[in-house]
């Protein structure tokens, strides 16, 4: 216990200066004479840093009682807090800051927070409220000056809510997420008038009373998303800045008719089953707008109109006349537009003759068969248009619109005809996106009605993809004047590139994909293209690569071709700037590249692959497999050195013999004469 009471002390020392040494002290003994008196085990862990106490995940069972009592800050989350009963709380009058977030309370007996007239931010956020059903009758008693309340997580229901906001007069933030609400009354926050901001996110919210908003004046954020609430019929929040109602089942949304100007900044509507553009306040300032995954199957809001007047009838509800709507509102402030994931099969040119300050349009994975841009919304600060996974056979931009437009998403769709000249009419495009179509790549020189579209001369144009759409053939100077820095040309089997298809680059070109295409020869020598860093030329029928000079290639994917050898010239052009070389699933011979070998096992980390990549040699008349780590001088010993190997070894061995048989015979005929000799 005193260890680790001193521990508390030292950690409070360590943290601050000595000016702090007196206090300290004090603080010691008394903490010291609580714990003697009270017999508590529970102070010791807590940590005490200036005016913050953090007691967090400590297994509480109650608040710890011997805390300096100036604290502002306490810490009291992760614990086993049921019931908050205890006054102890009182002896921390100034606390400012109260977390609770994750014990178990259920029962906060009224009255509780009423002394701390300090109190500002309460978190009660994941407990257990729930379970407690007095709270929809009696009330907590005051929140003086709360101004940020999460009961997010409690799982509490409809009206429970009530036992906090009753007297609430200086609260701004309520987080009501993760809840059972079903229904909003109108006198749910009659109690806190000060609201700003109400997150409401993730209940089951099937029904809003008419006017439950009406009286918050300052409330200008209101999140409602993942909730059940099917229609919003008389939106009439003026002040509100920011709505969310993604993830509802809504079928319409419309605003009373006013011709006054509501603030509202962003509207999500994103995730609902929306069939008719919705009706908006007329005199609006909205900038943000997401419709994507709903039901739409026009941008036209007249049948909106038509619909709610439908519904009105047969509810013989008795609302203000209908705005009649032309159609097409006015959004001029409008600076983002989600429209993807709905039925739209036609956008009218003069759907955007008021947005005069789109910059983000998102109409992609939609049915549009046709999209036309002219002078009635010429969009012209229009920077990102997307309108792939749409059925486009036609696109038409007419000359002076689109002129801020930089980032152009068309792919899948199913253009093939368009305006050779469709690009270069766009003065600020730098992205265009075009794979899995079928377009026709021009040569220079092509006649421009011969159903092919030009990517030369379009002198902003940087990143360009063209994967996927079975281009047969890229011709010679296709690019010329278009300083790409990215080029995309894979999945095009059965390619043909010309030698001089990428004149014009050698400057600007950094990244280049031929992947998957079928390619037999590279005609093209990419050491020319000085800028160039990235090449990605796997999945492809290669035999050779070679380059003549020396290059600036830094990562070269050959991963999956049919090369069995990179010639000694190839691979010094390559040594210099080199960082990562691919070449996996390719037939290379173990004994054609001893300069690979010995760069692999040297400095295999340039071979990202070297794990999976594998050479051949011969044994035995066998073609035998073995990882290009492993490959030893021996592995290509040839027929021809273990001939010599034989035939070396066979002339020594005769030799021997010879000297051999010749030594014997000497041997034999001196006995003869030594016996003579002993004869004699
Ligand atoms: C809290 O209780 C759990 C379960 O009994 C135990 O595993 C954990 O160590 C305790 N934590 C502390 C800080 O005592
Ligand atoms: C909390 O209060 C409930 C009901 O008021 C009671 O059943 C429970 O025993 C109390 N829990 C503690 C830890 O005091
Ligand atoms: C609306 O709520 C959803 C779900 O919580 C969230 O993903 C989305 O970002 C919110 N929209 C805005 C505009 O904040
Ligand atoms: C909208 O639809 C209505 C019929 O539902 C039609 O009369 C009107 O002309 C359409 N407006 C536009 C702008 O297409
Ligand atoms: C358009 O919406 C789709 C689907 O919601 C999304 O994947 C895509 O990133 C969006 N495009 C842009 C440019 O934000
Ligand atoms: C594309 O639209 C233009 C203008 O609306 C039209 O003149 C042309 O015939 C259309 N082309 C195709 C292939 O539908």
């Amino acid at each position: 216990m005193y260890a680790m009471k001193g521990h508390l002390w030292r950690k409070s020392q360590s943290a601050h200066s000595n000016t702090m040494g007196a206090r300290l002290w004090f603080l010691f003994f008394a903490v010291n004479e609580v714990a003697a008196l009270v017999h508590s085990q529970q102070l010791s862990s807590c940590q005490v840093f200036q005016k913050d106490a953090y007691c967090s995940n400590l297994n509480l069972t109650s608040i710890p009682p011997q805390l300096p009592a100036s604290i502002h800050t306490l810490d009291l989350s992760w614990n086993l807090l049921q019931n908050l009963t205890e006054d102890v709380l009182f002896s921390y009058p100034t606390i400012k800051h109260l977390n609770l977030h994750s014990n178990r309370i259920q029962f906060i007996q009224p009255g509780f927070f009423q002394k701390m007239a300090h109190l500002q931010v309460l978190d009660l956020s994941k407990n257990e409220l729930h379970v407690n059903a007095a709270l929809k009758t009696n009330a907590l008693g005051p929140l003086t000056s709360v101004h940020t309340l999460d009961l997010s997580g409690n799982g509490l229901f409809t009206d429970m809510s009530d036992y906090f906001l009753r007297d609430a007069p200086a609260l701004t933030d309520l987080y009501l997420n993760g809840n059972s609400i079903t229904k909003l009354g109108k006198d749910t926050f009659s109690g806190s008038l000060a609201l700003r901001n109400i997150n409401l996110h993730n209940n089951v919210i099937l029904e809003i009373e008419e006017g439950t908003f009406d009286s918050l004046l300052d409330l200008t954020e209101l999140d409602l998303s993942m909730n059940s609430i099917s229609c919003i019929t008389d939106f009439n929040l003026f002040h509100l800045k920011s709505l969310n109602l993604s993830k509802n089942s809504m079928t319409s949304f419309q605003s009373i008719e006013s011709d006054e100007e509501f603030q509202l900044l962003h509207l999500d509507l994103r995730e609902n089953k929306i069939h008719y553009f919705p009706i908006l306040p007329s005199n609006n300032k909205l900038i943000y707008l997401d419709l994507s995954r709903n039901q739409l199957r026009s941008v036209n809001s007249t049948g909106a109109a038509e619909e709610l007047q439908y519904l009105r009838e047969k509810e013989e509800l008795t609302h203000a006349p209908l705005r009649s709507s032309n159609g097409h509102q006015e959004l001029h402030r409008l600076f983002y537009l989600d429209l993807s994931y709905n039925q739209l099969k036609n956008v009218p040119p003069d759907f955007f003759s008021s947005m005069r300050s789109l910059e983000t349009l998102n109409i992609s994975n939609n049915c549009l068969g046709t999209f036309i841009v002219d002078s009635e919304g010429p969009l012209n600060a229009l920077k990102t248009l997307d309108l792939s996974f749409n059925n486009l056979q036609n696109l038409t931009f007419s000359e002076g619109t689109l002129r801020s437009l930089v980032t152009l998403y068309l792919q899948g769709n199913s253009l093939s005809i368009l305006d050779s000249g469709m690009f270069s009419s766009l003065p600020s495009i730098t992205s265009l996106h075009l794979q899995l179509n079928e377009l026709r790549v021009c040569g220079l020189q092509e006649d421009p009605t011969s159903n092919c579209v030009s990517f030369s001369s379009i002198p902003t144009l940087q990143y360009l993809y063209l994967s996927e759409n079975e281009l047969s053939y890229l011709p010679a100077h296709a690019f010329q004047g278009t300083p790409l820095l990215i080029l995309d040309v894979s999945l095009n089997p059965g390619l043909k590139v010309s030698e001089q298809a990428l004149s014009g680059l050698e400057n600007s070109l950094t990244y280049l994909s031929l992947k998957g295409n079928h390619l037999k020869t590279l005609s093209m020598d990419m050491s020319l293209l000085r800028g160039l860093r990235m090449v990605d030329l796997s999945s492809n029928r290669l035999t050779s690569l070679s380059l003549s000079t020396e290059s600036n290639i830094e990562v070269l994917n050959l991963k999956n071709n049919r090369l069995t050898f990179l010639d000694d010239q190839t691979l010094m052009a390559l040594e210099g700037m080199l960082k990562s070389l691919y070449i996996s699933f390719n037939p290379l011979s173990c004994c054609a590249n001893a300069r690979l070998i010995s760069w692999a096992q040297q400095a295999s980390e340039t071979i990202p692959d070297i794990t999976v990549v594998t050479c051949q040699y011969r044994k035995n008349n066998e073609d035998v497999e073995i990882s290009l780590r492993n490959v030893k001088p021996e592995h290509c010993e040839t027929l021809h050195s273990k001939v010599l190997l034989i035939s070396i070894i066979a002339v020594l061995v005769l030799g021997l013999m010879v000297v051999l048989l010749v030594a014997i015979k000497l041997c034999h005929s001196r006995s003869h004469r030594f016996n003579h000799s002993y004869k004699a």
